[in-house]
This record gives structure tokens, sequence and C-alpha cells, in this order.
């Protein structure tokens, strides 16, 4: 058969086998028989050489044209087909991944503050909270921070205005908690004892580095009764420090000084990290601090109106960051506020 005849039986047979072609493989495997790489066409293609001269470029040109045709009404029809697909497909695809609900997660911090309270509570201490607002006396004055002290020059703490400043620390709360309890009770022999954790944000206009920030969160602690002794702050504190860091963790007090107790303290831990035997973290000498303790000295009861003569009290107050980077592993300050959820969802 001549050629361009031969072209006219396969063009129709192309045009029929697409139009029949009912679902996308179908008209794939039509595609390849006739378009494809070695498919109908490409042989007629090739047979154009033994056209006589005279009739090749008729021959070319028809060729072409019929390719063109097909490739158009093969393209129309997989648009067809693949619309035809999609309406059918159900609404309900019970194959796909179902839509899951993100679930969140308590803040580090937030963690490691409820696991420090609940190791108080389960020793018999309230959590009690207080204003980050506060004024001068429950900051400085109560806690035997006259107004000569250093730490109250204005450039240690947020001025708000000429009463309030945002607190540097929550010892503040040992105070309000005291004149609470001195108004319920008397601070005379019948006053009951006291017995409270206070965690919360505290402030300092402290350049931020990787372990300062101006606003960090501390765990303030307070016993008052009569014949507390320093053997019982030293007892309570070694435990909180075996269920946090774990039972073989060691204390150390070392003797020091705040206004506010006496004698006052030192905390170390054996480092958390090398357990004693020396490492980055503890500067080599296996030992970190985590916060001040002692005696509340009576001063601070006179500032109350609690009998320093019956009662005796121990106070600590710990930085919550510092404590929760060792808990954690973290190795910088900053982590906890920056909102970063890469870092948050690992927690
Ligand atoms: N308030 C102290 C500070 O911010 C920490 C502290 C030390 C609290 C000794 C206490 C304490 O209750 O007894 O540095």
């Amino acid at each position: 058969m001549a050629l361009l005849d031969e072209l006219e039986v396969l063009r129709t047979a192309a045009l029929n086998d697409f139009g029949a072609a009912h679902a996308p493989e179908l008209l794939e495997q039509a595609r390849v028989e006739y378009l494809g790489r070695s498919g109908k066409l490409k042989v007629l293609m090739a047979r154009i050489r033994e056209e006589p001269p005279a009739g090749k470029k008729q021959a070319g040109q028809r060729l072409n044209a019929v390719k063109a045709e097909l490739e158009r009404i093969w393209e129309e029809r997989k648009l067809a087909l693949a619309a035809a697909v999609r309406a059918a497909a159900p609404l309900f695809d019970p194959s796909l991944p179902g839509l899951t609900q993100d679930r969140g997660s308590l803040h580090p911090l937030t963690q490691a503050m409820d696991n420090f309270t609940g190791i108080f509570e389960r020793l018999g201490f309230t959590i009690r909270y207080g204003p980050e607002i506060e004024d001068v006396f429950h900051n400085f004055d109560a806690l035997n921070m006259p107004d000569d002290h250093p730490v109250r020059d204005q450039a240690d703490t947020f001025v708000l205005d000429s009463r309030s400043i945002l607190r540097s620390q929550t010892s503040t709360v040992q105070i309000r908690v005291m004149e609470e309890h001195v108004r319920e009770y008397g601070g005379g022999a019948d006053m009951p004892p006291i017995r409270i954790v206070s965690p919360g944000r505290t402030y300092r206009p402290d350049a931020v580095d990787a372990t300062h920030h101006y606003s960090f969160s501390q765990i303030e602690g307070l016993a008052v009764d009569k014949k507390v002794a320093f053997s019982d702050l030293k007892g309570f504190l070694a435990l909180f420090a075996r269920e946090t860091f774990g039972p073989d963790t060691a204390t150390r007090f070392r003797p020091s000084f705040f206004p506010f107790t006496e004698p006052s303290a030192e905390l170390d831990i054996s480092c958390v990290f090398c357990r004693g035997g020396g490492c980055r973290v503890c500067k080599q000498g296996g030992w970190v601090e985590i916060g001040g303790c002692g005696m509340v000295d009576p001063n601070v009861f006179r500032a109350v109106g609690i009998d320093g003569e019956l009662f005796t009290g121990f106070a600590f107050g710990f930085g919550i960051e510092r404590l929760a980077m060792f808990m954690l592993g973290i190795d910088d300050i900053r982590r906890f506020t920056e909102n970063d959820l890469r870092f948050l969802g690992q927690f």
C-alpha cells in the first residue's frame, strides 16, 4: 500500500483506539502503540526515505500534520479521562493518612517548676504565689536590706514608679506569707508552723547571655516553727537534690551572706554532668552552685511581727532556669524564652 494510504489507515485506527480507551492505562497503551518512540507513526516516517523525490515533501507534510493531530486528540482524551477519574473518586478516601490532632506539651520550665514544687509538696510544703510588681518594703526593707544597701541601687532593679518595682527575688513571698499568718494567728506562742514554697518570675536589669537573663524564675522556700534547726534545712535540701538529680547526688553547704538569713550558706551539688569528676560545666571543680539558704534572720521576724525568741526558721532560694538546665541538659538560658518549637518540642 502506498505510504499516504497506510497513513490514513493508521490515523483512523489511532483515533478509534484513543476514543475507545476508557481508562488512563489503556490510553497510555494506545499512545505507545501509535506515538511511542518505536510506534507505528515512527515506522511510517522512516519510509519517507523510500518515496520518489517528487512525493517526499507532500508525504512529510501529511505525516507531520497527522502526528500533530493525534497528539492533540491524545492530550484532550488524557485530560478528559483524568477529570472522569477525579469525579468518580469517593469523597472519603480511607487510605489517606488521618487528620492528626497536634498535642501540646508543657513548657520545659513549667515541667521543671512542677517537678520541684511536687517534691516539696510531698514533704508537707504548700505552694504560695506573690505579685511580680512589688513594693520596696517587701522586696528590700522587710528582708533586712536597708535603704543604703547596694543592691537597692536603681541600676540593679527595674523601677516602675516611686513605690513600685519589679521584684528582684521571690523572697518577697516569705514576707507576704508571714504577714498574713501573723494577721490570722498572731506571731506568739499559738502561731501554727509555716511551710511554703513559692515559684515565680523575678527581674533584674542584667545583660543577657548564655547564663543570665533580665527575667528568670526562682523557687523560694520557708519553714518556720519552734525548734527548726540548720540540720533540718540541710536534710530537706539534700533530699530535694537527690530527688531532682538522682540518689547519688552529694550536697555541700558553703558559708555565705544574705541579709535575710543568719547564718547563710550557698548550696552546691555534685556536678550532674561529670558526677564530681571535673568537667567544663563545673569548671573542673566537681561542684555546681544551685542557690542560697540559711536561718531566718531575727530582723526579718521583727519586720513581720513573729516572736524570734519562740520561733526559728529556714529559708532558701534557687534559680529555676539554672536547675532546669542541669536537669534537662540545656546549654543556654535564652532557649527558654525564644519560643522555638524545634527546641520546645523536645520536652
Ligand atoms: N533571694 C536570694 C537571691 O535572689 C536567694 C536566697 C538566698 C533566698 C537565701 C533565700 C535565702 O530565701 O535564704 O539571690
